[in-house]
């Protein structure tokens, strides 16, 4: 495909404009790049023309492409327990992140804008910010995952042309995963009155909460004297529920606390949302104006476990990289909705932002479907992991980096807890004890109403400091071999899993013979899928069940990982090409691995799960041994092999491994049909699944997440596409190179595989399958009707589906 083609038909779409009576939020989405360093950029008169035409949200690195030398680092990591320092390729994604990069765009802010007061937000830049205003610095931001704003009423000349040049630069050896690179998420101008709320001015809480009403409260921010603040609670039907109004104004603040009657509480079963409409009055002029979604709900941490609206509620939680895969770091909001579907359908009811700040985007998302979240700030303090990472700004930067996290996401329900860092090798010594005190504080001090974690492994040495002790969460990451001890000796009363399993596998991939150990490797780079692989500090997924099974003091897990990233290929950080990582329940394509079906099994409690594993077309492993395994809800399943009883399992309770999974060890592979059959707890059959041996490949079965997107430039509908044999069967060996053609009302935007190995680039209209499967991503231009996504292969029938482009109100 042609990249600077689909760029600029983006172009077009530049610069979109929402307007309020009081407030214009202007989203700046057309810009000039320019990937290396420019001294001259920032300057007025510069010429930008012969730069590259972008659409922000932009990644400039994952147009790849993949090189082994991007960011080789000859390093022991401490925390993996390695003992010697060796080459590692792809551990931050092989993708070239590294270096400057300047983006330049032009604004003209009307008439209307006098004597207003104009912010300028970005919501995150990778990394080292500097912003120019024709040709000035105004300010910068080293942290990439940081939100920040500068206040240009002042700077921005009205009814001109100005220019904002941003410098970012990322180092090498400042990430020990694929952060990205660019403006990869959104930057607004924001126009209101000199007299109005400050930026993320609210702060709504639920202190009372009974079943025939909550108190809520909002405390908002302003700028002016004289105010009056009126604010109407509207239901998610948009039905009033509650009016206020306030005049009383302390300092720079007005509170409003509001009685709602007979709430409906939020949770992730029922996300139920509130909007808080705010307005603000000067001399009974209406000056400002907002909606702020809000949730009514209660946490509360207890010997019992965590609660949540009074109910003992377990974390069944991942842990969640912020790149999408084919689309690296720049934020879409239909990749993200799709990315919690596929976690909802696991049972999954919450997401840890590791190991920084989420997108606002995602949390909207976590709100709307109904995900508790652990948001995180950092990776590392003061002493650090890798040389150029946060521990260079920690001391200058922390606290207003804690301070933007906490003020422009605390009214999201979704959030549960903060969380002040993972792994920090700060864990180690008085100073880090201090430390932790100091962030907990201001945490504290920013968000009265959620407690404070930090993911900790040093686990002994938290112990003895007392780390551990002053965390509001202890939370451990792996070493359940301690959690006993770290359960008696902590005084908090319950442990949190904060990072669980780190499992390996490669979907689609098995090796025999069939063995249970950590940092095992093969020739292909690949890891195998009977899901018992994991790494020398880790283990896998039972060892935590049982945990969480055992006690009530055991909060949850954040299971790393619920999807592939880019990076941090462990068992394989020191062999090429191996780019991404291994520890998804679910590949870097979004398909679900064997691994997914376990968690399911046990997370979702509304749906049946049966899952079959192996695959079964193992040509020339003919009389050899081949087992199978079944993940299911039910506790007992018969087998069938061509027919023929293999006879019943049960599940366990004093077995680890045949406590969740069932297991057939003897089979002996011929070709042919496994058939299950699981029984309910009459011993009924409630629900079976086949696998069969599939002929060779005949043709490709395409199936898309969503027919229909909108016709907004923006939405994505992600395309599975399958080799099967006549019948309609997959193919799980098939590589076949595949190309694609998209016509009509939208374009081809990115496809993978799900292969950590693969050095195929995304953008290309042409990738191998991998499994048998891949996923093509078809965004929508601005047009409506239809899309076609045609896909070819040597030697297969072609297939084809057709999408629909509509103009819709609502976003998805
Ligand atoms: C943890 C760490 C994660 C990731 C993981 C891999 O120790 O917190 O960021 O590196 O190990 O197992």
């Amino acid at each position: 495909m042609n990249l600077k083609f689909y760029i600029s038909l983006l172009f077009l779409i530049a610069q979109t404009y929402l307007f309020s009576q009081t407030r214009e939020i202007q989203e700046l989405e057309s810009w000039k790049f320019y990937q290396g360093e420019n001294q001259n950029a920032y300057q007025t008169n510069f010429d930008d023309s012969s730069w590259q035409e972008v659409i922000v949200p932009h990644d400039w690195a994952i147009y790849g492409p993949f090189d082994k030398e991007v960011d080789k680092q000859v390093v022991k990591i401490e925390q993996n327990n390695e003992e010697k320092a060796t080459e590692k390729t792809g551990r931050t994604g092989a993708l070239p992140f590294i270096g400057t990069g300047w983006y330049r765009t032009k604004l003209k802010v009307p008439e209307s804008a006098q004597g207003k007061q104009l912010l300028l937000t970005f919501d995150g830049a990778m990394s080292n910010a500097e912003v120019f205003l024709n040709g000035k610095k105004i300010g910068g931001r080293p942290y990439g995952y940081s939100y920040f704003y500068f206040d240009v009423s002042d700077k921005l000349k009205i009814n001109e042309e100005n220019i904002i040049a941003v410098r970012l630069e990322n180092e090498p050896r400042s990430s020990r995963w694929y952060p990205g690179a660019g403006l990869y998420r959104k930057v607004q101008l924001i126009t209101k009155n000199p007299v109005s709320f400050q930026h993320w001015g609210h702060t709504i809480t639920t202190p009372i909460i009974d079943e025939d009403m909550a108190k809520v409260q909002i405390k908002s921010k302003v700028n002016g004297d004289n105010i009056c603040v009126e604010t109407i609670i509207k239901d998610i039907e948009g039905k009033t529920v509650a009016t206020n109004s306030n005049c009383q104004q302390f300092g720079d603040e007005i509170e409003q606390n509001i009685k709602v009657n007979n709430p409906e509480l939020w949770s992730p079963s029922n996300p139920y949302l509130y909007t808080a409409e705010v307005k603000l009055f000067q001399n009974e002029e209406l000056k400002d104006q907002q909606e702020i979604n809000f949730g009514i709900r209660e946490i509360e941490y207890t010997t019992e476990g965590f609660k949540l609206n009074g109910e003992v509620t377990k974390f069944k939680g991942v842990c969640l990289h912020h790149d999408l895969g084919p689309l690296g770091t720049a934020i879409n909001r239909a990749a993200l909705k799709r990315q919690l579907s596929i976690l909802k359908d696991l049972g999954c009811n919450a997401i840890r932002s590791a190991h920084n700040m989420p997108s606002l985007e995602q949390l909207e998302l976590c709100d709307e479907m109904g995900f508790l979240v652990i948001a995180e700030s950092f990776d590392e303090w003061k002493r650090p992991k890798v040389q150029n990472g946060y521990n260079k700004h920690f001391d200058k930067w922390a606290e207003r980096d804690v301070e933007n996290l906490v003020r422009a996401t605390k009214n999201h329900p979704s959030i549960v807890m903060w969380s002040a860092g993972n792994e920090v090798p700060d864990q180690h010594g008085s100073e880090g004890v201090k430390r932790l005190h100091w962030l907990q504080d201001i945490f504290h001090r920013e968000d009265p109403t959620r407690p404070v974690t930090v993911g900790m492994d040093q686990v002994k040495a938290v112990m003895e400091s007392g780390f551990g002790s002053v965390l509001d969460i202890p939370g451990l990451n792996y070493r359940v071999h301690l959690y006993d001890e770290a359960y008696e000796k902590f005084p908090q009363g319950f442990i949190l899993g904060s990072e669980t399993a780190s499992t390996v596998s490669s979907r689609g991939i098995y090796k025999f013979p069939v063995q249970k150990g950590y940092n095992m490797t093969y020739p292909d780079m690949q890891s195998s899928s009977y899901d018992l692989e994991y790494c020398s500090w880790s283990n896998i997924p039972e060892v935590d069940f049982v945990e969480q099974d055992d006690h009530d003091w055991v909060l949850g897990e954040f299971v790393w990982t619920g999807f592939d990233y880019l990076g941090e290929p462990t068992p394989y950080d020191n062999y090429w090409p191996s780019r991404s990582s291994y520890f998804g329940m679910v590949d870097l394509a979004g398909i679900p691995k064997d691994r997914y079906y376990l968690y399911r099994s046990r997370w979702n409690t509304e749906d049946e799960t049966l899952h079959i594993l192996p695959h079964w077309n193992w040509e020339g492993r003919e009389g050899e041994v081949t087992p199978v395994f079944v993940y299911t809800n039910y506790d007992k399943a018969e087998l069938f092999f061509n027919g023929k009883s293999q006879g019943i399992r049960e599940k366990k309770k004093d077995s680890l491994l045949e406590r969740y999974r069932l297991m057939w060890k003897d089979i002996v592979y011929e070709p042919g049909k496994l058939k299950v059959i699981a029984y309910d707890e009459n011993g009924e059959p409630a629900i079976e699944k086949e696998v069969v041996t599939a002929g060779k490949p005949h043709h490709l079965k395409l199936e898309a997440d969503r027919n229909t997107i909108i016709a907004d430039g923006e939405d994505i509908s992600f395309v599975t596409v399958s080799v099967v044999d006549k019948d309609g069967n997959l193919c799980p060996n098939a590589t076949i190179q595949l190309n694609f053609e998209v016509s009509g009302a939208g374009e081809y935007r990115a496809a993978c595989n799900g292969d950590p190995t693969s050095l195929e680039m995304f953008h290309l209209p042409t990738m191998k399958a991998f499994s048998g499967k891949l996923v093509v991503l078809v965004k929508s231009n601005e047009k409506t009707g239809k899309i076609d996504l045609k896909v070819k292969g040597k030697g297969v029938k072609d297939g084809k589906i057709t999408l629909t482009a509509e103009a819709k109100d609502s976003e998805i």
